[in-house]
């Protein structure tokens, strides 16, 4: 399939993994571009640039093909030294940085000096409007769907992708909530010209994270997030378990007084217990509402073989169906997901 964004990031398949904490290790990153798609090393779980410039190393002796980096600008308990992940990256032979939380409007000079190519991830057109404007070659639009942070305006894909594409003139890939091909053939009608997977990309062989987190995303129901932070205006959507109900429990006695170190416990440090350790009910770790369409742990390339074999059935043959041969009954979408 040949979209804007396959020939933006020169990739075989519309289909990006999204920057993930403690899950885009080289493996991750390496699974999805060896599949045709666009992996992404997670920046800043590499706790310095010096070890990020190793993992950039060991990706590149596992995949010959494209893959990137996520730099995340968030509120962090202690801001990391940006220029120097930059460097990193430059240094590393990278040319793709999906970026994410604040605009990265003071280092678009320096990703574009080195020819990198830039993707910011939006939760709403304003946003999606002002990377385009500050140069940004491509946004990821991400709706209230998704797992991690959807931003505070609560607007989901249904809506957010139509009115991206009615006001954005760079390629865009749906974000949040995209699980199979009917989330790529839905994305691409409403406008977008690829997607973006995160939490289904944890389910999968080579996610190099403990099997107990696998296991919860197959188990995990779409009604099994829970969205944190609000008070503070960082609002994460996280998968439920015991150090979260903790985490809400506390919210609601604090209110609009909640401070970040009155919730500390539960937010920081929780990555490595559950990823690592496979510690379910250590607190929150971002998971979107797609878990509930997680029935199973492929390899990555089956994931990605299967979502584009399917959407070329959906295409040809469900889509097409409904207008060429109006008597015969279209093949349903569920016997194709
Ligand atoms: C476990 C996990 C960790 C994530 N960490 C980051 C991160 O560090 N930086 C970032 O930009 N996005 C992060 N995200 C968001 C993803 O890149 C992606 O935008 C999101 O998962 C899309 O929604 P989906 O989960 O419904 O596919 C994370 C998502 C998950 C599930």
């Amino acid at each position: 399939m040949k979209t804007a964004i396959t020939e933006l990031f020169g990739i075989e398949h519309p289909i990006i993994q999204g920057g993930m904490h403690y899950v885009g290790f080289a493996e991750m990153a390496a699974a999805v571009s060896n599949a045709g798609g666009l992996g992404l090393i997670t920046g800043l779980t590499q706790r310095t640039p010096e070890l990020l410039a190793k993992e950039i190393a060991r990706c590149h002796e596992m995949t010959d093909k494209p893959f990137g980096v996520n730099l995340t600008f968030l509120p962090t308990f202690s801001a990391p030294p940006y220029p120097e992940y930059i460097a990193a990256i430059r240094e590393g032979g990278i040319r793709i940085v999906e970026t994410a939380g604040r605009s990265p409007e003071q280092y678009m000079p320096t990703l574009k000096a080195a020819g990198i190519k830039v993707i910011h991830k939006c939760t709403s057109v304003r946003h999606s409007l002002k990377a385009e404007q500050i140069g940004c070659d491509a946004v990821s639009v991400d709706g209230f769907e998704c797992g991690g942070h959807p931003g505070e305006d609560d607007m989901p894909n249904m809506i957010l992708l139509p009115r991206a594409a009615e006001e954005l003139k760079i390629p865009f890939v749906a974000s949040g909530g995209m699980a199979d091909a009917r989330s790529l053939v839905a994305a691409l009608a409403m406008g977008a010209a690829g997607m973006n997977m995160g939490t289904r990309f944890i389910a999968t062989k080579e996610a190099p994270v403990h099997q107990n987190v696998k296991d919860a995303l197959v188990k995990a129901t779409e009604l099994d997030t829970r969205l944190v932070m609000r008070a503070l205006r960082n609002t994460e959507r996280v998968l439920n378990n015991k150090g979260v109900e903790q985490l809400l429990e506390i919210e609601r006695a604090k209110g609009k007084q909640l401070k970040i170190e009155d919730i500390h416990d539960q937010v920081a440090g929780v990555y490595p217990k559950v990823m690592i350790d496979g510690d379910m009910d250590a607190g929150a770790w971002s998971c979107g509402m797609v878990a509930g369409l997680i029935h199973d742990i492929p390899t990555v390339k089956e994931l990605i073989d299967r979502i584009m074999a399917d959407a070329e059935r959906i295409i040809r043959q469900r889509l097409t169906g409904f207008l060429d041969d109006a008597g015969k009954r279209p093949v349903a979408a569920r016997a194709i997901a």
